[in-house]
């Protein structure tokens, strides 16, 4: 990638998508082409929201074909907040942007649990009664599924299509 004048490019002539730098906040960057929005969703940023986000999608890379990339202005997330996200994106990396400049840079590692934002499979699930139950799942493994630590339901697939 090139800077140019607070902007970037995705290519040597200068045009194609361009995101603006942003001055504070976190970068998620490295998020496998077209899975932006999941990310957002596992975040648990969901409909209406104060945050101010930036998102590319399906930007072209060098490494990864494409990539997407979530840039969140104003509010720095902790490597625990953004750990859920390697469930879906293993391969993004964590930008602390402050006053413009990357002060720290790390990637992604799979929790141990997900509490919240994931729903349970398993409609006879007490996450799914009107008790004030939050889900809560071990992951599996490798990241390669979740279990419900109430009734043992497993996701393995689509996991995104569970995220509340
Ligand atoms: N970024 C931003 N605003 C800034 C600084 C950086 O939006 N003020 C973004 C960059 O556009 C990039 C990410 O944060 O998407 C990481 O920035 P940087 O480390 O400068 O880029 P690279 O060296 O390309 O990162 P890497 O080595 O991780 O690929
Ligand atoms: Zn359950």
């Amino acid at each position: 990638m090139r800077h140019i004048a607070g902007v970037e490019t995705d290519d040597d002539e200068g045009h194609g998508l361009l995101v603006r730098r942003i001055r504070n906040g976190t970068v998620i960057d490295h998020i496998d082409g077209g899975e932006a929005l999941n990310v957002i969703k596992i975040l648990g940023i969901v409909g209406a929201t104060t945050e101010a986000l930036s998102i590319a999608t399906n930007v072209p890379s060098k490494n990864m074909g494409t990539k997407d990339i979530v840039k969140i202005s104003n509010r720095e997330l902790s490597k625990e907040e953004v750990d859920r996200i390697a469930l879906i994106a293993p391969r993004a990396t964590i930008n602390i942007v402050r006053n413009y400049r990357v002060c720290e840079k790390q990637g992604v590692e799979i929790p141990t649990v997900i509490v919240g934002n994931v729903r349970c499979p398993n409609p006879g699930c007490i996450t799914r009664t009107n008790e004030p139950i939050k889900s809560r799942f071990d992951v599996l493994p490798d990241g390669k599924g979740l279990r419900c630590i109430y009734c043992d339901s497993v996701i393995t697939k689509d996991l995104t299509s569970y995220i509340i």
